[in-house]
Parts: structure tokens; C-alpha cells; sequence
């Protein structure tokens, strides 16, 4: 299929593969038949052949106002001209300041500070810091063990990567993994909660084997509780009833900070700027990137409440505070790209579109139940999975699995770019995205089902 459309930029041709070693990538296969992708607008992306594609995963879950939307791209132009770096320690410029309270302004509680990076993985990095630093500021320095969950992912440091609750990214690099963090077991329940729309109903028990964990190490020991609210790169895990809360409360119970990693809740996937304000769990640091300014240029961003902000304001003025910065922390051209952004949601609406879109979006996945190999369907606002039976013929590493030949067709014959890890097909479309659009992944999505083996 092919709607041979002509791309908006020029059909730029790489003169060599080579050189990029690329990242998440099987390269030595991708290199064979490259999917290179050139443009965009909007919903779609502009591929290299000519062709238009649909855009479903909004890039890695982070174009959410679409693509090279004129207003964030006029905005990163001008600023470039302006200011196009100064640095952030003991320095400063004002749009930092802007960025950082119109960014607080949209998180909910008293979330009023946020230090900035250049990524979700320098946000979690970060967040661990600023959760280290508090305790000791607190007079608790032995409160340094860090709680995660298996399925999570925080990104690809050595800090995120010995928080990830993935098996395979950790193993090759275990000897850097850092010492004092144990996993809550995941909540993904297949046998209980399959094709469950929204949050499943079972499982906030699961949350109980914090009591267990923090029994162990001793609460005097444990500095905060590291989750995603929805497990999204791991396959949209979407919390179960009552889960996050009962977090919430073993965390207040024993004096230990929770830590949401939001880089892709954030920003309307949820309908709301965060996750916390839908599931109204507030965590005490929230982290976040992606969405933030649309994926247009590296941001990260680290929120805290005013209760961990004031721990730190203490000793002599001329004393750092925090002992931590990069040099493109708050980047000029990252923050006029956020300001831009945050004027779009508001201006055109679009996390009420994704709230409106949330439920033909539910529906139109759903329709896909009983199709071939599909064992799970999940959801909730724009973020969707559907789980495949993996078979049992393939060969790990050496045949392509389900999933990866559905992700591998949609491109190629459907015109449709999307996610898939392990078994799981992931989807989660920019916040402008319309009904007919919806309409046409699912066609596709059909198709493809019913022409892999
Ligand atoms: C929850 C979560 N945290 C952290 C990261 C890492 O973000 P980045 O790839 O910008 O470093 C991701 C990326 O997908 C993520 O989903």
C-alpha cells in the first residue's frame, strides 16, 4: 500500500550506513533495508520512497502536539537567533525561569520546583540524586536503598539501567549496576485481567509487597520508591485499581519518598499534564521529558514539592545547594521550544482532544479482540497495547518474533509506523490525532494480524 505522496522536505539520501552505531536498533538487519524516514507533518511521517506514513506512536511517545507544528518550530527559530546558549550555573537566562514556572504551574499539589536536563534518563538520574541529597540534608543519611519494579524502564544510564526491571538490558552490564535497589514484583496479570479496559480490576494487592520489601531492609534504610504509573516501554502496564494509591500510603507510613517517572504519562497522554493529576496520587518528585516540548528538541525535567525544594535551603548562602547541573540544563532553545509547546496544548486544546479521542480509542483497539495470535488488549488515555502469543517455533535473536514481523509489515506494507517490545504491539498516537485516523491504524492493524503466521 501506498499513497505516494510527495515529502514536504527533500528525500535526503544517506551516502553511507556505516559509521552510526545505532541505539535499540539490530543494525546489521535495519542497514539491509533501511527505514529512513525524512519529513514530516502533522499525523505523518515522510519516508525516504515518497511514501506517507501515519505516525503511531507520536516518534518514541513524545510528539504529542504532532509533527513540525509551525508555532513550536517558529519559536525554536527565533530563539536561535536571539540566545542560543548561555549556561544555567551561576549564570542564567530568563526563559528558564519562564519555562520553569509555567512548567510548575500545570503539576499538581504543591510540585512548584523543577530542575532541568536533557532527557528522561538525566531526569531519573537526577530524581535518584535529589532523593539521595534530601535524606542527608534531613539528617538521615542512611536512608539510601532505592525500591523499584520489575517491567520498569527509566531510561538507559547506569542509573536507569539498574533501575529497569528488564532482564536483558541489565545482564551485559552488571558488573556497573549500583548496589542497594531491590524490585517490586510488576502488575501485569494476564490470567486475571486480559482485555481489561482502562485500569484492571485486580491487583492493587501487589503494591502490598512494598510492606515486605521495606520489612527487610528497614525503613531507616530506604530512600525512596521509584514507579512508573503506566509501564509504558515495557508494554503499557496500566496500574490496577487502587494500586498507586496504596504506594502512596506505605510510602507516607515509613517516611519514604515516592518517585513517579512520568516521561511518558506526562503531557496529555493521560489527558491531563500528568498522570499523578489523573490517578490523583501525588508523588513527592515527578519526573519527566518527551512531551514536554513535543519531542522538538532534548529536554528533561525533574519536578519535587516544596517539601523536598526547602530541605535544601539550608546552610550558608554561598554553599550549592544541590551539587549537580549539566551544561545544557534549561538549553535556551529546549525552554522556548516548552514554552511554545505548553501555548499549543492550551491553545488548541489538545489534551481535552485526548480525552475526547481516549474513548474511540478504547473502542477501536478493543475491536481487534479475536483477531489471530492477539491475547491481550490494553489501554488507557492515548496509550495502547495489544499483546501477541509469541508461538513457540521462533528462534530468539535469530527470526524475527510476532510482534517484530507485524512492526516490520506495518511499515513496509501499511504505511504505518509504530512500537513493539518483546510480544507486545504499542501504540500512542500524537494528541491531535482524529477518528479517521484511528480508523485506519485499526484497518491496518487487522491486516497485518491476519497475514503473519
Ligand atoms: C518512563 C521512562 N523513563 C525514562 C525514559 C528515558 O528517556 P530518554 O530516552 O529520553 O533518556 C523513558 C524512555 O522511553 C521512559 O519511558
Amino acid at each position: 500500500m501506498s499513497s505516494a505522496k510527495a515529502a514536504p522536505t527533500p528525500a535526503l539520501k544517506p551516502n553511507d550506513l556505516e559509521a552510526h552505531f545505532m541505539p535499540y536498533t539490530p543494525q546489521r538487519n535495519f542497514k539491509k533495508k533501511p527505514r529512513m524516514i525524512t519529513g514530516a507533518k502533522g499525523m505523518f511521517y515522510y519516508a525516504d520512497d515518497g511514501r506517507e506514513l501515519l505516525d503511531a506512536s507520536a516518534g518514541l511517545w513524545c510528539v504529542n502536539a504532532g509533527h513540525n507544528h509551525p508555532k513550536i518550530v517558529e519559536a525554536i527559530r527565533h530563539q536561535a537567533g536571539v540566545l542560543d546558549y548561555a549556561p544555567n550555573f551561576a549564570f542564567a537566562h530568563p526563559l528558564a525561569f519562564q519555562t520553569a514556572s509555567r512548567l510548575c504551574a500545570e503539576m499538581p499539589g504543591d510540585i512548584d520546583h523543577v530542575f532541568f536536563s536533557n532527557s528522561g534518563s538525566e531526569a531519573v538520574d537526577t530524581a535518584i540524586k535529589m532523593a539521595m541529597a534530601f535524606w542527608r540534608m534531613k539528617g538521615k543519611p542512611a536512608k539510601t536503598k532505592i525500591i523499584s519494579r520489575e517491567r520498569a524502564y527509566h531510561g538507559v544510564n547506569i542509573c536507569g539501567t539498574t533501575l529497569g526491571g528488564i532482564p536483558a538490558n541489565r545482564k551485559v552490564f552488571a558488573g556497573a549496576m549500583m548496589p542497594n535497589v531491590d524490585w517490586l514484583p510488576h502488575t501485569h496479570d494476564l490470567a486475571r485481567n486480559a482485555f481489561s479496559k482502562g485500569q484492571p480490576e485486580h491487583g492493587a494487592n501487589f503494591a502490598n509487597e512494598l510492606e515486605s520489601i521495606i520489612a527487610l531492609h528497614d525503613a531507616e534504610n530506604v530512600a525512596c520508591v521509584i514507579v512508573e504509573p503506566v509501564a509504558g516501554s515495557t508494554g503499557v502496564l496500566v496500574p490496577p485499581k487502587g494500586y498507586l494509591e496504596k504506594l502512596r500510603a506505605i510510602c507516607d507510613k515509613h517516611d519514604i519518598l515516592l518517585i513517579f517517572d512520568e516521561v511518558i504519562t506526562g503531557w496529555g497522554r493521560l489527558g491531563k499534564a500528568s498522570a499523578s493529576e489523573v490517578f490523583n496520587v501525588l508523588p513527592d518528585i515527578l519526573t519527566s521529558a518527551k512531551g514536554i516540548n513535543s519531542g522538538t528538541v532534548p529536554m528533561g525535567a525533574t519536578f519535587c514539592r516544596k517539601h523536598v525544594y526547602d530541605a535544601f535551603m539550608q546552610g550558608g548562602e554561598f554553599g550549592v545547594e544541590f551539587l549537580h547541573g549539566y551544561t545544557y540544563s534549561g538549553h535556551p532553545l529546549a525552554c522556548a521550544a516548552a514554552l511554545a509547546t505548553q501555548d499549543v496544548y492550551k491553545e488548541e486544546g489538545l489534551f481535552e482532544n485526548s480525552v475526547k479521542m481516549a474513548k474511540v480509542w478504547e473502542t477501536a483497539l478493543h475491536s481487534l479482540k479475536g483477531q489471530p495470535h492477539v491475547i491481550d488488549i490494553r489501554n488507557i488515555g492515548l496509550m495502547g497495547a495489544i499483546e501477541l502469543d509469541p508461538g513457540t517455533t521462533r528462534k530468539p535473536g535469530a527470526e524475527p518474533g510476532r510482534a517484530w514481523e507485524a512492526f516490520d509489515k506495518m511499515y513496509w506494507e501499511q504505511d504505518t509506523v509504530m512500537r513493539f517490545t518483546g510480544n507486545v504491539l504499542a501504540m500512542s498516537p500524537p494528541l491531535i490525532v482524529e477518528e479517521k485516523h484511528i480508523d485506519l491504524l485499526v484497518t491496518r492493524l487487522k491486516t497485518v494480524l491476519n497475514s503473519i503466521a
